[in-house]
């Protein structure tokens, strides 16, 4: 008996899949498809895939060619699969050509004629209309979203809005964008705006933004009053716009992996979270020279406050700042203090003292520590009392991050994944009233 195996995500089953299994069966007898799993997918950068792992494993399934499907989870895996299923010839599409020699060595090597004119890709494109975005604001953090924004499907970034038109146009040159510095016409022939302008000016562009009919993606902190928050959020809905806050570390694979183990009884209940982060910075950036914004808790504090709310939840019943401040005034260190009915919860953050950026998570059973950077969740462990018992994991955080973030915007304007708020409106807006509330005891 021939084994032949081949390989997909098979997302949007389409001709190219139909003929592509067709052919591989006829290659053998007996025809084995590793279809890829979401993780998987994303980890190689695959980001917007639209149906789910059943609904490919199904289509997969109902051509009638296939003997046997397994799913495709990791690197590596076709190498130890050819040999596991002693599998004859390995096939697939001829957009792979040479990729695959190493192959040759167990089995045979088959690159099919890809089908022309057809893959996920287009049709993902074709089946949802293209997002157009603009940016308002571009300093350090846009630098970072362009690059990242062109590995997501189903987007175009267009338009740069910046009311100081020679900075907007210098950005706009380096990306092949449009310049503005008039909102008006800015708004005119864009979907969605990404907000990364200074922390006070939020508020202000997305009302105007929703008020123009379009979705916001905002960096965080989104905005610095619970008041503010809940107003823009209410329109939003009313209005069916989607309104996004940009942590991006809640939308990263690693940090989600690490919040189901947390969460999944392993360590026991929880009982105590601390999260620090801590960086220093030249003292005449804006971060340490805006004397009403600025400061260590604006800047870095939604970060070490995310993992309070997502495992202890928003109901903490105290909550108590403590701050190193510099000579004008602004927060060098704060260590924010929360207490909940049944744990404690540190956030730490710096921008004038360095510190260890560790995530720790202590429980009844175990602990969980996420080294640094864990803001971009990679590695991280978890302990238990017997010294000798160590679990480690590990997971992709690919380039700057902001793809994640970007993927499941783009996923929900199109209805997919609606349900699944990796960071919901209400964190959003409980991170605003701390915020509220850090500034009203500290300036
Ligand atoms: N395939 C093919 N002809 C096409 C499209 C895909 O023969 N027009 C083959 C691929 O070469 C591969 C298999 O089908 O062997 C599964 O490919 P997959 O990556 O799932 O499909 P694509 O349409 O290429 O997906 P994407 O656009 O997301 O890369």
């Amino acid at each position: 008996m021939v084994k032949v195996i081949t390989y997909g995500t098979f997302d949007l089953f389409h001709e190219g899949h139909y003929r592509l299994l067709k052919r591989a069966k006829e290659l053998g007898d007996y025809l084995i498809v590793g279809v890829t799993t979401e993780t998987f997918d994303k980890n190689r950068g695959k980001l917007g895939v639209v149906d789910s792992l059943v609904t490919r494993i199904e289509n997969v399934k109902n051509t009638g060619f296939v003997d046997e499907i397994i799913v495709e989870e990791y690197v590596g895996q076709k190498f130890s699969d050819v040999q596991r299923y002693n599998v004859d010839i390995f096939a697939i599409g001829s957009d792979w050509v040479g990729e695959f020699d190493y192959l040759k060595d167990y089995c045979k090597v088959v690159y099919l004629e890809r089908t022309k004119n057809i893959s996920s890709t287009f049709l993902r494109q074709t089946k949802y209309k293209v997002k157009r975005i603009g940016i308002i604001g571009n300093g350090r953090i846009a630098e970072r979203f362009m690059p990242e924004s062109k590995l997501v499907s189903g987007l175009n970034v267009q338009n740069v809005y910046n009311p100081r038109f020679e900075s907007a146009k210098r950005f706009a040159d380096k990306w092949d964008i449009n310049p503005y510095d008039d909102l008006e016409k800015f708004f005119e022939s864009i979907d969605l705006v990404y907000i990364a302008s200074p922390h006070e000016t939020h508020y202000d562009y997305i009302k105007s933004a929703l008020e123009h009919g379009k979705h916001v993606l905002c960096e965080k902190p989104m905005v610095l009053k619970q008041s503010q928050a809940e107003e823009l959020f209410n329109y939003a809905h009313e209005n069916k716009l989607a309104l996004f806050e940009g942590i991006k570390t809640a939308y990263c694979p690693g940090f989600r992996k690490m919040l189901g183990i947390a969460r999944s009884g392993k360590i026991g209940n929880i009982r105590n979270v601390e999260a620090c982060f801590t960086k220093l910075e030249k003292p005449y950036t804006r971060e340490l020279t805006n004397l009403k914004f600025g400061g260590s808790f604006t800047e870095l504090g939604s970060y070490v406050i995310l993992p309070i709310l997502k495992l202890f939840g928003t109901e903490f019943e105290t909550l108590t700042f403590d701050s190193i401040n510099a000579e004008n005034g602004l927060d060098l260190f704060t260590k924010a203090s929360f207490r909940y009915p049944n744990g404690i919860a540190t956030a730490t953050c710096g921008l004038g003292v360095k510190s260890e950026g560790r995530l720790l998570i202590s429980g009844t059973k175990g602990y969980i520590i996420v080294p640094a950077p864990w803001w971009k969740t990679t590695d991280f462990e978890v302990h238990y009392e017997d010294p000798n018992v160590v679990e480690r994991y590990n997971e992709q955080f690919l380039g700057d991050g902001l793809r994640y973030e970007i993927s499941d915007l783009i996923a929900y304007l199109n209805g997919i994944d609606s349900t699944d708020f990796k960071f919901s409106y209400k964190e959003s807006i409980v991170m605003a009233s701390i915020m509220e509330k850090f500034l009203a005891t500290s300036r």
